[in-house]
């Protein structure tokens, strides 16, 4: 099955498309001759995606907890390019952590701008759409953390395992209904960007933490990682096939989505991911 979207003078609307994947996204879009709206939450970095794309963009200064920010954001785009073709619900935030020592503020803000951003972004963009009629697509920007989960990082991965799951329920509505709208969940895979920027907010974490956290920063954002370039091409192949689930690039971690359902099915203890020190 492949998508019957309008890539060629349709829009593209993007939030965090002032970090790695969503910039990436921004520039692919762009390359495929989409029209963009961006948004994020300051206008600054948003205005530097903007100059690096040859096409018409629109920013929109967007905080994703906020709902009346989604609801502007999906009228401004109608308003600057009268349609909707691609709605990539990309912002995300992390925070880690021993589980019973992360603060409910950290936790909070993992839910409120990974679960609920997404959530108030279908409740702008999708009842317009269904209006429309048009063919559209949406996808939303989960994690590796939804489906494999490491230690340390319980906030993202239960708001990530959320995007899966509120996901696959909403291709079944749009599907139940019969309305032209396609349906992916992300998973960009490792890939070099801000998303370990503030991993501990204000502060804090401990030794251990810090030690686990820092491995796997290094790993994303050094030889284990791919460009957002490169996520965002893998991205669009996977749109264009109309796939559900667009899982990360290379495939060398399929194994590992494999040993967790035999592992579940088996009835044993989840693998704990501990890198080495
Ligand atoms: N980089 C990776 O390896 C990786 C892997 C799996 C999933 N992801 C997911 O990809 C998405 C993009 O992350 P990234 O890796 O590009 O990180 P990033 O930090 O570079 O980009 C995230 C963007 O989201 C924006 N953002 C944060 N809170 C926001 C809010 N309340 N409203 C609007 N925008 C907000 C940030 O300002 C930033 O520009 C996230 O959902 C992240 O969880 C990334």
């Amino acid at each position: 099955m492949t998508t019957n979207i309008r890539f060629k003078g349709g829009t593209a609307v993007i939030t965090g498309a002032a970090g790695g994947v969503g910039g990436g996204l921004a520039r692919k879009a762009a390359s495929m001759g989409m029209n963009l709206v961006l948004a994020d939450l300051d206008a600054g970095p948003l205005d530097q995606v903007a100059r690096t794309v040859d096409t018409e963009v629109t920013t929109v200064p967007t905080d994703v907890t906020d709902p009346t920010a989604l609801e502007n954001l999906a009228e401004q785009a109608w308003r600057r390019f009268g349609r909707v073709d691609l709605l990539f619900n990309n912002a995300g935030v992390l925070r880690a952590g021993l589980s019973w020592e992360i603060s409910p503020e950290h936790f909070q803000r993992c839910l409120m701008v990974n679960v609920m951003g997404i959530h108030h972004g279908l409740r702008a963009f999708v009842p317009r759409l269904l209006r429309e009629g048009t063919p559209a697509h949406i996808v939303n920007t989960a994690s590796l953390g939804g489906f494999l989960c490491s230690p340390m990082l319980a906030p993202y991965n239960a708001s990530k395992a959320a995007v899966v799951s509120m996901t696959e329920s909403l291709y079944g509505e749009l599907k139940m209904l019969g309305a032209p709208i396609g349906v992916s969940v992300l998973d960009p895979g490792p890939v070099r960007s801000g998303i370990f920027a503030a991993p501990f907010g204000d502060g804090g974490g401990n030794t251990a933490v810090r030690q686990f956290v820092g491995f796997i920063q290094g790993h994303v954002n050094g030889a284990g990682g791919i460009t957002p370039d490169q996520s965002a091409e893998h991205t669009f192949t996977g749109i264009e096939a109309g796939r559900f689930w667009i899982l990360p690039f290379p495939e060398n971690l399929d194994h590992a989505f494999r040993q967790r359902a035999e592992g579940i099915l088996a009835r044993r203890p989840p693998e704990v991911f501990v890198p080495e020190q």
